[in-house]
Formats: structure tokens, C-alpha cells, sequence
């Protein structure tokens, strides 16, 4: 628990299982996240280890938790899968993932070889990812080199730097400020999975605070959720179920493409693509079971001229 008293990000876990869960199972060459399974204690391995095996576990309880992972799985692959290409050609000296959660794309990604990134969080979900991290770094090098393992897992990127902010409350430019970010050189932006958790006001004052540092051949990919009343109904019977991995994070925004994107030409960025998830696992050929939660998710990714 941060000094704020709100505890670390509860849904940043559960997309860390859906990576690990589909890590090398779902569709081979394109989606590989071998990082996010070290991030996960114990007790979290076990509903991946069970939906990569296919076995659901007895008991309403866990079977709740096996299907929320199972489902996650089929989210984040689309998901991850485009951003990873779009990232991939917008590389840029900067990147800064907002809401970063556990993210593992700084470990993973060699194309951030020449790339320093700065992951902005919430304090709490930062302090937690990095005892994941040195925890993951020990568990590879064995306790003897513990005093090395605090540094955290070896990373692809040119350098990580941890960039504690809340978003609602916080002051997102003074923060990268103060964390070296270079508001003249162009930077590539990344906001997965965070938009819906975030109110109207703090969507807008959040790009706000992006445009004051983003100058020409700089990108913005922002993931986000549009009205759906079956996506509601849905989240609300998940709730009413008992799982308690979302109960803490509700939603407070969502957007429909053309808010987006009159959003976005506010602040002088044009979008260039836009697709749900659903469309984006039928390019990518992966199964399409959830197709509510695949339908109103979207990708979109904007560039600065
Ligand atoms: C569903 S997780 C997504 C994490 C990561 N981007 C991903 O896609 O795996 C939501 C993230 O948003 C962050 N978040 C939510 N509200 C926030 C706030 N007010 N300030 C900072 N971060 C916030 C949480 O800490 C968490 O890391």
C-alpha cells in the first residue's frame, strides 16, 4: 500500500497472467511475452499454469478466477500484438508508457535497444512492480547475488526509469521533468489499459499535459474502451460473482472513436488508425471467444506532424 493508502493495481496483475497465460501458445511469431510469468508470485502462476494447461480448477471460486485469466488471455493478445508493431515502427529515443502496471515491453522489446523509457505510474503499482522486478532478478540469479538482483531484471531498453505519478492528483509534466525526459526531442507515448480507470476531466488534462511535451515525429497509441451496455452487463455480473480483481478499479471513462480522436486534434495530433480488438485477432488470427470485450476495446495510434 502506498503513503496515499490506495494498494497497487489489482487489474495490472491480472493482464500480466493473461500474458503469461498465452505466452508462446497464441498465435506463434507474433505474440511472445516470456517476462510477464517471472513478474508473478506464487499464488498468481497458478490460474496461468491452469489455463495453459486447460484444466479448469474445481471450486466456484477458482473457476471464477481460471475464467477471468482465461479471458484476459484472449484481450491482451490482439492487443499487445498491435501495439507491439506500432511501437516498432515509431521507435523513438523516448518512451513513456502511462499507467504502466506490470509492462513489459522495456525487457522484451529489442527495438528499445536505443530507447530510454519512462514507466509513469500510480505509487503504488510502481512500488509493487519494482519488488517484483528485483524479486524476478534474485529468483534468476540465485540469493547470493542478491545485492545485484535490486537493480531488477537485465532490460532491452537503453535505460527504465520509474516515474511515480497519480494521474488524478499528480503533475505528469513536472514528474517527466524531474525524471529527465527531454520535452524537445520526440517521444513516443503508450497508454494501454488506463483510459477507462481515469475520469473525462483527467483523460483531457493527461493529454493535455502530453501535448505541452510532444513535438513533431512523436506518436501517441492509447487503448481504450467504448460504451457497450452488453461490456457493462458483463463486468457487472463479474463483480456480482465475486471476483474482486476489478471491484477496486471501476470504470470512469469511455470514449467513442470520434471523442477520441476530436480529443486527440485538440492537441494537434491526427490519428491514423483505429481498430477494435476483435478486428485486430481476426488479422492476427487468434481466437475471438469474448467478442463483447474484444468489441469495445480499441487501439488507436496518432501521430504529431
Ligand atoms: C489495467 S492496468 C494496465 C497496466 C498496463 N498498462 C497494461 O496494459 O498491462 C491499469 C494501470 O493504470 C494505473 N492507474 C490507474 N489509475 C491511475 C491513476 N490515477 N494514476 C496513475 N496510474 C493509474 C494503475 O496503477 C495500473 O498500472
Amino acid at each position: 500500500m502506498s503513503e496515499s493508502g490506495r494498494v497497487a493495481s489489482r487489474t495490472a496483475v491480472l493482464v500480466c497472467q493473461g500474458q503469461a497465460a498465452a505466452d508462446g501458445r497464441a498465435v506463434p511469431g507474433r505474440f511472445a511475452d516470456p517476462v510477464a510469468v517471472q513478474l508473478l508470485r506464487a499464488a498468481e502462476r497458478t490460474p496461468v499454469d491452469e489455463v495453459r494447461a486447460g484444466t479448469p480448477p474445481a471450486g466456484w471460486r477458482a473457476r471464477t478466477v481460471y475464467e477471468g485469466v482465461r479471458a484476459c488471455a484472449e484481450v491482451v493478445v490482439p492487443r499487445t500484438v498491435a501495439i507491439d508493431e506500432a511501437l516498432r515502427a515509431r521507435v523513438t529515443g523516448q518512451l513513456v508508457i502511462l499507467g504502466a502496471g506490470l509492462d513489459t515491453r522495456a525487457w522484451r522489446l529489442h527495438e528499445l535497444t536505443q530507447t530510454d523509457v519512462w514507466e509513469v505510474d500510480h505509487p503504488a503499482s510502481q512500488q509493487d512492480k519494482r519488488a517484483r522486478l528485483a524479486d524476478a532478478a534474485q529468483a534468476v540469479r540465485g540469493p547470493d547475488e542478491g545485492h545485484r538482483a535490486a537493480a531488477g531484471l537485465p532490460t532491452m531498453a537503453r535505460s527504465v526509469r520509474f516515474t511515480p505519478v497519480d494521474f488524478a492528483v499528480g503533475d505528469v509534466g513536472a514528474a517527466l521533468d524531474a525524471a529527465g525526459h527531454d520535452p524537445s526531442a520526440p517521444t513516443t507515448w503508450l497508454w494501454e489499459g488506463v483510459v477507462p480507470y481515469l475520469t473525462p476531466d483527467e483523460v483531457r488534462a493527461t493529454v493535455a499535459a502530453l501535448d505541452a511535451r510532444t513535438v513533431s515525429r512523436s506518436a501517441l497509441i492509447v487503448n481504450y474502451q467504448t460504451p457497450s451496455v452488453k461490456a457493462a452487463a458483463g463486468r457487472l455480473l463479474t463483480r456480482v460473482l465475486g471476483s474482486s480483481v476489478t471491484s477496486g478499479e471501476p470504470w470512469r471513462s469511455l470514449w467513442r472513436p470520434q471523442q477520441m480522436a476530436a480529443l486527440l486534434a485538440e492537441y494537434g495530433m491526427r490519428v491514423v488508425s483505429d481498430e477494435t480488438l476483435l478486428a485486430l485477432a481476426h488479422t492476427i488470427g487468434s481466437p475471438a471467444r469474448g467478442r463483447i470485450s474484444l468489441q469495445s476495446g480499441r487501439v488507436a495510434v496518432a501521430e504529431s506532424h
